[in-house]
């Protein structure tokens, strides 16, 4: 997949419809149903305003969880209406349909420089479907389609691929910088090149396992899955989360790096708990002996120790999935300590979405990261070198 596309910095917007893009699938709160982080939305600022300010005529569509086709109030986008009003210091009008009458009135009432958003597009069941007939309706609103929902690039929808055959379309400018440099340090990585994998299954990775050890010098494997490899290795785990099918693989994967030359590294040692509970007991042991009776739930202290080292001389850092239960504090020591040697390091450091992206912004780091990701499966998708199609279907430059 070719990670360089034509842009908006290519179209002629001024006076133009643009259809725009944008992932805002924010999460929100239970109760409150307030936005509990506006990270995405913050993302697509640069590309508004570039858009806004050169006398286009914005359409801004997304998505917002899974309505499944249905119209369900909690998951209005009207609440992030009213937040991207407020980031951009100015009015942004709401139409309650998706592609209706309200967004076709509205959208032709745009003058320049003024920005509208529409309704939920999963509250349309042909969204999901990739209905040409709905993209066709989406598009109509606009003469230039931009996509700028990094988030939602690995999706095959109407609105991030069937568009595309009705409209002149470009890149924005997050998804711009999402390619240019998750796709520099796939491609032409600052060696060495250390990959940090964690999170709790192999099966989630074995992708981007398998495409990173053609890639990367390190990899480092923490979290979950690393029960499975300590299995295929002949170690007993305990009760710690283990993929019973996923042994050979583990084993595959193992032999893979070791052909291909890549350092492949699990954990030493492990804090264990003797229970799945933020208060259960807790011991740090070798990797040679997790009880029978007890859990592995965070990498120990000499794991952490060399993890550091390799993150301390590393050009290219790119990190997904979190080094334990970090949810429970007794064992995030893990996952804070990556998170801490991404903040001092001085090499290109990525962090994947999810998670790890929420462990660097808990722990204030996230300014001192090269770049977080906005998306958790399209970045997943990168790192496993899968074309993605909502990218795919944008020109190259
Ligand atoms: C995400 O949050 O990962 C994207 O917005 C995609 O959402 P989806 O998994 O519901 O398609």
């Amino acid at each position: 997949m070719k990670y360089e596309k034509t842009t908006i910095r290519d179209a002629e917007v001024f006076g133009k419809r643009i259809l725009l893009r944008c992932d805002f699938n924010v999460p929100l709160d239970k109760e409150s149903g307030e936005i509990t982080s506006d990270k995405r939305i913050v993302a697509s600022i640069p590309t508004i305003k570039y858009l806004l300010e050169r006398g286009g005529r914005v359409i801004v569509c997304s998505h917002l969880g899974k309505p499944k086709g249905e119209v369900k109030p909690e998951l209005s986008l009207k609440i992030v209406a009213n937040r991207l009003s407020e980031l951009l210091g100015m009015p942004v009008a709401f139409a309650a349909d998706v592609a209706g009458q309200e967004s076709k009135r509205l959208s032709q009432a745009l003058e320049n420089g003024q920005i509208m958003l529409i309704e939920n597009l999963r509250f349309d069941p042909d969204e999901t479907k990739n209905d040409p007939d709905f993209a066709r309706r989406l598009s109509e609103l606009a003469e230039l389609y931009v996509s700028d929902a990094f988030g939602t690039v690995h999706r095959a929808h109407a609105s991030t691929v069937g568009v595309a055959s009705y409209l002149p379309a470009y890149a924005g400018f997050l998804v711009e910088k999402e390619l240019s440099v998750m796709g520099k340090a796939l491609e032409a990585p600052r060696r060495p090149f250390v990959a940090i994998l964690g999170g709790s299954k192999v099966s989630d990775k074995i992708g981007v396992i398998s495409n990173l050890i053609d890639k990367a010098d390190t990899i480092l494997i923490g979290g979950g899955m690393s029960y499975t490899f300590m299995k295929a290795m002949g170690l007993e785990v305990g009760k710690s989360l283990m993929e019973a099918d996923k042994i050979t693989l583990a084993k595959e994967l193992i032999e893979k790096a070791k052909a291909k030359g890549t350092e492949l590294v699990l954990p030493m040692d492990y804090a264990i708990g003797s229970h799945f509970a933020p208060d259960c007991e807790k011991k740090i042991v070798s990797k040679e002996e997790i009880p029978a009776d007890w859990m592995g739930l965070d990498i120990g202290g000499e794991t952490i120790k060399l993890y550091q080292e390799k993150i301390k001389t590393a050009g290219t850092v790119i990190w997904n999935g979190p080094m334990g239960v970090f949810e429970f504090p007794a064992f995030a020591d893990g996952t804070n300590a990556v998170a801490k040697a991404l903040s001092e390091s001085d090499a290109v450091t990525i962090v994947g979405g999810g998670d790890s992206a929420a462990a660097v912004e808990q722990m204030g780091y996230a300014d001192k990261m090269t770049h977080i990701s906005t998306g958790g499966g399209a970045s997943l998708g990168l790192l496993e070198g899968r074309e993605l199609a909502g990218i795919a279907c944008l020109p190259d430059k």
